[in-house]
């Protein structure tokens, strides 16, 4: 069965309180946090003090994105405030097999992620040091925009490197998901769906975490 994800960038930040029990009782596997710098995105969101909150309000994994420049420099941050999963972004490194194993050595679970203009294939050789793949389907910076049908074409390829290699890593996908294109990217080989809009502009959160795990189940 996929895993599920929301992305609490999209939730109503006046009541976050709120939110995040409403998130944690719907029954999802783990809360995705979206760190953007104004620098690496064209966007601003929040930092480690909101994670640690967040951690504070819920025992759900937290799963934080990074989309920041240097992330090196923020590792054991993030941690520190909670990250049970850190994921970095493959345009943003210079050597992510050493940033994979870094996270690795704080206790928590590495991911790496590419953008969508990065071929997946950049990243198969770092695979084994990395918990997570994730695959951006839309370009980082905003919840809310159209998934790019061409990421499916890259979880297959990943799934089949992943497979190939005997590897544990799973793969992400974030942007864009919704009950239309979680089946598409759950039958490539997606194992957990990041959603922001879809999770949190679908009213019942229950409902919306049941559907999705029911659409996109194998038959
Ligand atoms: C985009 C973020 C995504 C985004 C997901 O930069 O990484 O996690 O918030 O939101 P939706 O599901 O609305 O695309
Ligand atoms: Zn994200």
């Amino acid at each position: 069965m996929i895993k599920l994800s929301p992305s609490i960038l999209a939730a109503d930040f006046g009541h976050l309180q709120d939110e995040i029990q409403k998130t944690a009782a719907a029954g999802v596997d783990y809360i995705h946090l979206d760190i953007m710098d104004g620098h690496f995105v064209p966007n601003l969101t929040f930092g480690p003090e909101l994670v640690k909150y967040i951690n504070s309000e819920t025992d759900i994994p937290l799963d934080v994105h990074l989309m920041i420049s240097n992330p090196g420099e923020y590792l054991e941050i993030y941690a520190a405030a909670g990250a049970d999963y850190l994921t970095i972004h493959y345009e943003a490194v210079e050597h992510p097999e050493k940033m994979l194993e870094t996270i690795r050595s704080l206790g928590i679970k590495s991911g790496i992620t590419v953008s969508p203009n990065t071929p997946v294939e950049v990243v198969e050789p770092y695979l084994e040091h990395a918990d997570w793949l994730l695959i951006m389907s839309v370009h980082p910076g905003f919840a809310g925009q159209r998934f790019i049908p061409d990421s499916v074409k890259k979880v297959n390829r990943a799934r089949q490197y992943i497979d190939g290699q005997g590897l544990k890593c799973e793969i992400a996908i974030d942007g864009g998901i919704d009950l239309k294109t979680a089946p598409r990217v759950a039958s490539a080989g997606a194992e957990i769906l990041i959603t922001g809009s879809s999770f949190y502009r679908s009213g019942d959160y229950g409902e919306f975490a049941r559907r999705i795990k029911e659409v996109t189940a194998p038959h």
